[in-house]
């Protein structure tokens, strides 16, 4: 107890204002809402993905060196399809190694592009996805080990839609980019030329790098023009850090119908929706009054355990200005009313557990926290290591289901699990409504989390699969481990 509250005295010592990422006041609204390019991936080869610099302007004006995939920041969506094979070249154009990560796919270990799957500069991968899960919106990203918050970050990354004749989607709105619209959400900080800022030693490390601008599909705070009627938000957290609670100003409430991995076995109604980093939800939000709305989120603290810098000097307090929807598309919305079932959802099929496995995510690792407050890079871990590309920390047998219990340290982590989708069965002791939460491979970990997993792919030692925080700084300062199914 002694060493926590010194480290949170030290912590509150050396964080700088500015870096925190407080929020400012009276954000204008910018532009248009840009949507990503489709991509339909399937077995015909020809599609391409290439990791390129770019420039791009989020402040008018002014260009931002930044990272896309064939594109000069983020890429284009992909459309995969269950029972098809997607075929896929990825190629380097930068100088640094990268990878390309199928965020929630079920793919096997060597397809998974985790930290182990490096593509050197110049190279090309030939890539053929076998797609078997559920539809849902899933993400890619470049993985490789240290340096996924700063590629991330400057936009290596993308959404990932898969689609399933098995799901009946004439009842949900479904014309991508009209009434069925991608919103990738990340927070940004900038230097006074406009560029990109960011750090990931020091405070942005221990807290996770913050940045005070939201950016949606690349642009600051923008305004999404909607056909009157029902629209299908898709939301990604791709932030390195931040969570967002989000509501709409003028307090309307809407419909969940998917999480993380698929659809929800029926619409949930909300009225305020949490997404911590990687995590995703499908909404449907009624717009037939034709009143616009802004979709807000409140500055979510840092959340340290026991309250420790909770409120007031992490931030909080204010809202922050993400997307404003007006109404009046130049098409008509495709669905009117609300499905009050829909066909397709992810049901969870899980045999009686054989193992129970524990995982403790731990920023207190000796010296790690001392290099931290003197800006440099902390040590983080799981279960008192951190991670070692040379070490195989579990070994997984396919088919076996097994029950995670999953802890955290300090702070508040989302904990994510590469290669298949979870069920979460209790948070911070308390069980989940699975009806509510859905299939899922992101948890977020208040205090404590158990999650019902089983893995149906193989992974190799040489190409083994990751589980992680998904705030980018502390999986890249050590807080992930790998494993193997076999
Ligand atoms: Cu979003 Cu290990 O990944
Ligand atoms: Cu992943
Ligand atoms: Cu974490």
């Amino acid at each position: 107890m002694k060493r926590r509250s010194f480290i949170a005295g030290s912590m509150a010592a050396i964080a700088a204002p500015g870096l925190v990422g407080r929020v400012r006041a009276q954000p204008v609204f910018g532009g248009q809402l840009p949507i990503p390019p489709l991509m339909e991936v399937g077995e015909e080869s020809g599609n391409r993905l290439d990791a390129i610099e770019g420039t791009h302007a989020f402040i008018e004006g002014e260009q931002a060196q930044t990272l896309g995939w064939s594109q000069d920041h983020l890429g284009p969506t992909l459309r995969m399809r269950r029972g098809r094979t997607a075929r896929l070249t990825i190629g380097n154009r930068l100088e640094s190694e990268i990878t390309s990560h199928w965020h929630g796919l079920h793919v096997p270990g060597w397809l998974d592009g985790g930290p182990q799957s490096l593509i050197a500069s110049g190279r090309n991968i030939e890539q053929a996805l076998d797609i078997d899960q559920p539809a849902g919106t899933f993400w890619y990203h470049s993985h490789p080990h240290g340096r996924t918050g700063d590629q991330v970050y400057r936009g290596l990354a993308g959404l990932l839609l898969i689609e399933d004749d098995r799901a009946d989607t004439s009842v949900l709105p479904s014309a991508y980019g009209v009434d069925d619209i991608p919103l990738i959400i990340q927070d940004k900080a900038f230097t006074r030329r406009g560029n990109l800022q960011y750090d990931d030693g020091g405070m942005a490390a221990m807290q996770g790098f913050r940045g005070d601008r939201i950016a949606v599909n690349g642009a600051l705070e923008p305004v999404a023009h909607v056909p009157q009627g029902l629209v299908r938000f898709r939301l990604l957290n791709a932030s390195n850090a931040r969570v967002y609670v989000l509501s709409f100003d003028d307090g309307r409430r809407f419909h969940q119908i998917a999480s993380d991995a698929g659809l929800l076995p029926a619409p949930v109604s909300r009225s305020q929706l949490q997404l911590a980093p990687a995590e995703r939800a499908e909404i449907l939000v009624d717009f037939s009054n034709g009143a616009e709305a802004r979709l807000v989120s409140q500055d979510v603290p840092v959340q340290m355990m026991g309250g420790m810098m909770g409120g007031g000097m992490m931030g909080g307090g204010s809202d922050l200005e993400v997307l404003k929807v007006v109404v009046g598309g130049s098409r008509p919305a495709t669905v009117s009313e609300l499905p009050q079932e829909f066909s397709g959802a992810y049901l969870p099929v899980f045999g009686e557990p054989v193992r129970r496995r524990e995982f403790r995510l731990n920023m207190m690792m000796g010296m790690g926290m001392m290099r931290a407050m003197f800006g440099g890079r902390p040590t983080f871990g799981i279960n008192g290591q951190a991670y070692d590309m040379g070490r195989i920390d579990q070994q997984l047998r396919r088919g076996e289901t097994e029950i995670w219990e999953i802890s955290a340290d300090m702070m508040s982590h989302p904990f994510h699990v590469h290669g298949t989708s979870f069920q979460v069965l209790t948070q911070n002791g308390i069980s989940v409504d699975f009806a509510e939460t859905g299939m899922k491979d992101v948890v977020w970990i208040e205090n404590s989390a158990e999650i019902l997993v089983r893995f149906d792919h193989p992974a190799t030692p040489e190409a083994p699969y990751m589980y992680h925080c998904h705030i980018l700084e502390h999986e890249d300062s050590g807080m992930m481990g790998q494993f193997t199914v076999s």
